[in-house]
């Protein structure tokens, strides 16, 4: 069974315009987040607050945030890596910050300068203060089905970084196949690893394409089904109590997918990896399911072409290739 509903959270603004090689002109940034929002996408994740030096692609992160319309009932995330990108957030007006880690210890070095250990004593740093600000964080884990320096990554250490940034205060974890390895069978073993620990509730998929895989393996994480024998996790609905254990019965899959327009996205520090799963793919799929995203299909393609043709390059969406020819 699938969810009834998915919520897609957009992500190629930052992810798709973090990786061109270009420099994009801010109001065309603007520009980008304001057609995503009129395509009625919930989650918009405009920029991130990172170092300008690592990623000089993102150093207009306050010009957009400032820039673009808030509409009523949309959250504009952000990514911020430390303390210094969330306050340079919040100074700029986010509401919502993502922080970001991995399940590999070598690109966590490449991405972050730093260990899995210390990134995540950043992160807690960041989710202290958002919530002496009320402000939610979402949590990133990068690498989950494989990692550009140590090859294979076991479910276990993802289940480990999941349960430890989910403990400290992340509302929602974000699990990345940032460089599109991944397969559906081995989607399944680390979400099943991973729900071990964490309520399905709180889980998002990130897929990347480079194989071409991202819609199998989020067509996987939709109907993937939770343990059976293990204690109930907080937000877990069906609780039967037997002796002193707790059994859930699981009956949905993941309900939150990340997707990025036109198929864009990629990350300076993982070699090779191309763009996110296309969202205009999505939520075809999604559609041709009769599961409901709210997104209207049609002003998501102009925000796709509008955004390919300022990059001057082709869509990667299958969707806006076969309706342009239509
Ligand atoms: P560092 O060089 O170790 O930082 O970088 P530092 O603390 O030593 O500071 C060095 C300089 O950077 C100082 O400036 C700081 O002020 C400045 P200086 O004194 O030399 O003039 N600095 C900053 N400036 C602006 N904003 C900041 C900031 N922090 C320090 N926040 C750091 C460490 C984490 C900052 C760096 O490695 C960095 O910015 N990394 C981000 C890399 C990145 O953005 N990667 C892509 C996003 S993750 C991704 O794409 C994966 C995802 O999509 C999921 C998936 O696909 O799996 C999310
Ligand atoms: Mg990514």
């Amino acid at each position: 069974t699938f969810p009834k509903q998915v919520k897609i959270v957009e992500v190629g603004a930052r992810d798709g315009l973090q990786n061109e090689k270009t420099i994009v002109p801010t109001p065309i940034k603007i520009k980008l987040i304001d057609m995503l929002s009129e395509a009625g996408l919930p989650v918009i994740e405009a920029t991130s607050f990172v170092s300008p030096k690592w990623v000089p692609q993102m150093a207009d992160n306050a010009e957009v945030l400032k820039g673009i319309r808030k509409f009523p009932g949309i959250s504009y995330p952000v990514l911020t890596p430390n303390i210094k990108g969330f306050q340079a957030a919040v100074a700029a007006g986010a509401e919502e910050v993502s922080v970001f880690g991995a399940a590999s210890e070598q690109f966590t070095r490449k991405n972050t300068n730093c260990s899995i250990d210390e990134s995540l004593q950043r992160s807690d740093e960041i989710l202290r203060a958002a919530r002496a600000a009320g402000i939610p964080v979402r949590g990133y884990v990068s690498c989950v089905l494989g990692c550009p320096y140590e090859g294979k990554i076991s479910p276990a250490k993802v289940a480990e970084v999941a349960k430890k940034m989910y403990s400290m205060g992340c509302y929602e974890i974000s699990l990345g196949d940032t460089i599109g390895v991944g397969t559906p069978g081995v989607m399944k073993d680390m979400l099943s690893a991973v729900m071990r620990e964490v309520p399905v509730a709180a889980l998002a998929v990130h897929c990347h394409d480079t194989y071409g895989q991202a819609l199998a393996n989020t067509l996987m994480a939709l109907q993937a089904q939770g343990s059976r024998d293990r204690p109930a996790l907080e937000g877990e609905s069906e609780r039967l109590t037997a002796g002193h254990l707790a059994f859930t019965l699981v009956k949905m899959g993941v309900s939150v997918v990340d997707s990025s327009v036109a198929g864009l996205g990629g990350c300076p520090y993982a070699q090779g990896a191309s763009g996110n799963l296309a969202t205009e793919d999505l939520v075809y799929m999604l559609s041709g399911l009769g599961i409901h995203t709210g997104v209207n299909l049609q002003k998501l393609l102009e925000a796709g072409a509008f955004i390919c043709q300022a990059l001057n390059r082709k869509t990667c969406s299958k969707v806006a290739q076969a309706t342009c020819k239509l």
